[in-house]
């Protein structure tokens, strides 16, 4: 094993195209997977742009991971723009989905494609996603009837967790696997350009593969779908909630976060931070105009040290 220490070697960006949905289906097509990764704001859009992934989806685990929220459900349309702005910022290559919030797209045609046009025209995202099918299949057709882009998400949804049984694998029994198979197929032909499996069974998501036409991305959907979506937070290790079964941790960021502010903190107690390299110089002829200055102007009075 070599011992030498990974640097991070800034990447050239400079040659690469926005990606397209016929990029993605043609992904699929040629059998090679689509990386997808959430991010929430300006600086891990920029760490999703520079790992090269193909997809961002400003998700409504946001709620959770960055504004400390106890599930999804009670992120607003105005915040989930601020995140998908601030995303947007840090984003030229991959394709940026922002994800719908509850309540946001359910009551009618007509108020989910103004809540999706928002997501476009204020915040510059690429697409939106949903979750479920049924009403929610026909909510897509009309955002994708008036020229948005929507991505489907079935299996386990958050949003409606609780009608679900909590947040657990779907599809674990014959009518269950059926009914996400009639919520993806909806979403197919509502037009949608791609769908979300999450936390169903690996076998079912074998079986599910053969029936959509779309790219599907999984999460905790086993390996035979067209790509894989995890939430940033968890697979860095910066969020410390519950994590589930699906997550594999490539970093402990939290961790290196918390020891780095801790060494901080202990350095300025000590009168180790700031040190003379951290601190801006001033001509020591015009230090002494300036204290002479002090005296004349009567900002300070002499005596007073
Ligand atoms: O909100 C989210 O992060 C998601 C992904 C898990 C697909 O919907």
């Amino acid at each position: 094993m070599s011992a030498t220490p990974q640097t991070h070697v800034p990447k050239d960006l400079s040659g690469r195209l926005p990606v397209t949905l016929p990029q993605l289906a043609e992904k699929k097509r040629l059998g090679e997977q689509i990386v997808m990764v959430t991010a929430y704001d300006y600086p891990s859009a920029q760490v999703a742009e520079e790992a090269g992934v193909d997809i961002v989806l400003v998700g409504d685990s946001g709620a959770m991971t960055v504004l400390g929220y106890p599930s999804t459900v009670p992120v607003s349309v105005e915040e989930m723009l601020m995140l998908c702005a601030a995303a947007r910022r840090g984003l030229t290559t991959p394709l940026l989905v922002g994800d719908l919030p509850f309540g946001s797209y359910e009551s009618s045609d007509e108020q989910a494609v103004i809540t999706a046009q928002r997501f476009v025209k204020e915040a510059g995202c690429d697409a939106v996603k949903l979750e479920r099918g049924g009403t929610s299949a026909q909510r897509a057709r009309a955002i994708v009837d008036s020229g948005v882009a929507v991505m489907g998400h079935v299996g386990l949804t958050p949003q409606t967790a609780t009608s679900l049984g909590g947040h657990r694998a779907q599809g674990r029994t014959a009518d269950r696997a059926l009914q996400v198979a009639r919520d993806a197929i909806a979403l197919e032909e509502a037009g949608c350009f791609a769908v979300v499996f999450e936390a169903i069974p690996a076998a079912v998501g074998d079986v599910l593969m053969r029936l959509l036409n779309v790219p599907v991305i999984g999460i905790g959907a086993g390996a035979a779908t067209d790509g894989q979506v995890l939430v940033f937070h968890d697979l860095l290790g910066i969020y410390d909630g519950h994590v589930p079964r699906f997550v594999k941790r490539y970093a402990e960021i939290k961790a290196q976060m918390v020891a780095g502010v801790a060494e901080y903190a202990a350095d300025v107690r000590a009168g180790a931070f700031p040190g003379q390299e951290h601190s801006y110089t001033i001509d020591p002829d015009e230090l002494a105009l300036f204290e002479a200055r002090l005296v004349q102007g009567g900002v300070v009075r002499t005596g007073r040290g």
